[in-house]
C-alpha cells in the first residue's frame, strides 16, 4: 500500500456547503469505525490509516472543535454541543445525529472513510446501522483499541495540539523538538480544554457507561477487530493493517 496525501476534509469539517477535493474512487474502499476509550490513540491511528488506505478521517470531535474555534456564527445546537464537550460530557445524540446526517455525502465517498468518535452510544450505533443498510454502504470492520486506564490518563495529560495545523504530539512520548512549538508547521502547541484532570474523569466515565457497550454490539454483529494499543503508533498501525488484511481475505 502506498502513502498518499490526505484531502482537506472540508465537507466533513465545515458542512455540506463546503466541497473537498474528492479522492479518486477506489475499487475496494475501506469503511472503518474506530472504537476505544478517550486517549487510546484513535485520532493518531486514523491519521496513519488514512494515509495508508486512502480513506478520509471523519472525527466528530474535530467537527465540534472546528466550530469552537469560531470564524462563523454558531447555531444554538452547535453552541450547546460545544458546552458539553468542554466539560468532557457526551453531546446529546440528537445533535450528533443531525450533524452526521448533514454530512451523509462523506459516507458515500468513493475513497471510503474512517469514523473516529462516532458512534459513541447504542442509539447512535443503531441509527448508523439503519442508515448504512438503507444506503447500501457496507462496513469493512470496527477496530477496537485496548489500553490500560493508567496509560490512557498518561496519554491524555501529556497531549498537546498545534493551534495552526491541529497535529497532535505528546510531551513525554512524542515530544516536539522545541518545547511548545509544533514540529510540522512551527505553530504554538496548546492543551485541549477537555484534557484537564476533571474533564478526563468525566470522559472516562462517559466511555464506560455509554460507549463500552458498543464492543458487544459490534462483536455480536461479527464486525469487531480488537487491537492492543500498547507500543509505538507504527507498531499499532502494523497490527491494525494485519488484522484488516485477514478480514479482507476472508
Ligand atoms: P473526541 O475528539 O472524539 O475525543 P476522544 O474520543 O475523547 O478521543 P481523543 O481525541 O481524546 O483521543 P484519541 O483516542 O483520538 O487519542 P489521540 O490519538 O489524540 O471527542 C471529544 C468530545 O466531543 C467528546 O468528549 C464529546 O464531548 C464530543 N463528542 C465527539 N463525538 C461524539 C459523539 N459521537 N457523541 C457524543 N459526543 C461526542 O492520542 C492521545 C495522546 O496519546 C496524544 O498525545 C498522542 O500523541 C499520544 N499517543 C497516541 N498514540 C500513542 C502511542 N502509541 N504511544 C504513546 N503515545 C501515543
Amino acid at each position: 500500500m502506498t502513502s498518499v496525501p490526505q484531502n482537506d476534509r472540508a465537507t466533513w469539517l465545515q458542512g455540506p456547503a463546503a466541497e473537498c477535493d474528492l479522492p479518486k474512487p477506489l475499487l475496494r474502499p475501506f469503511r472503518l469505525i474506530l472504537l476505544g476509550p478517550p486517549g487510546v490513540g484513535k485520532g493518531t491511528q486514523a491519521e496513519l490509516l488514512g494515509k495508508e488506505l486512502e480513506a478520509c478521517h471523519l472525527s466528530t470531535g474535530d467537527v465540534f472543535r472546528a466550530a469552537a474555534r469560531g470564524g462563523y456564527e454558531l447555531s444554538p445546537a452547535m453552541a450547546e454541543a460545544i458546552a458539553y464537550m468542554r466539560r468532557g460530557a457526551l453531546v446529546p445524540d440528537s445533535i450528533v445525529w443531525k450533524m452526521v446526517q448533514e454530512r451523509i455525502a462523506c459516507l458515500h465517498c468513493g475513497g471510503g472513510f474512517i469514523l473516529d468518535g462516532f458512534p459513541r452510544t447504542l442509539a447512535q450505533a443503531e441509527a448508523l446501522k439503519s442508515l448504512l443498510e438503507g444506503e447500501h454502504i457496507p462496513l469493512t470492520a470496527v477496530v477496537c483499541y485496548e489500553l490500560s486506564e493508567k496509560e490512557i490518563v498518561a496519554r491524555l495529560s501529556g497531549r498537546r495540539t498545534c493551534g495552526q495545523c491541529r497535529s497532535v504530539c505528546h510531551i513525554v512520548d512524542r515530544p516536539p523538538r522545541v518545547a511548545d512549538i509544533c514540529d510540522r508547521c512551527g505553530g504554538t502547541l496548546f492543551q485541549r480544554e477537555d484534557d484537564r484532570p476533571e474533564a478526563i474523569k468525566v470522559r472516562l466515565e462517559a466511555y464506560r457507561e455509554s460507549t463500552a457497550p458498543l464492543i458487544s454490539f459490534y462483536r455480536d454483529a461479527g464486525m469487531l477487530l480488537r487491537v492492543p494499543a500498547e507500543g509505538s503508533p507504527d507498531d499499532i498501525l502494523r497490527r491494525t493493517l494485519n488484522g484488516l488484511q485477514v478480514i479482507q481475505t476472508k
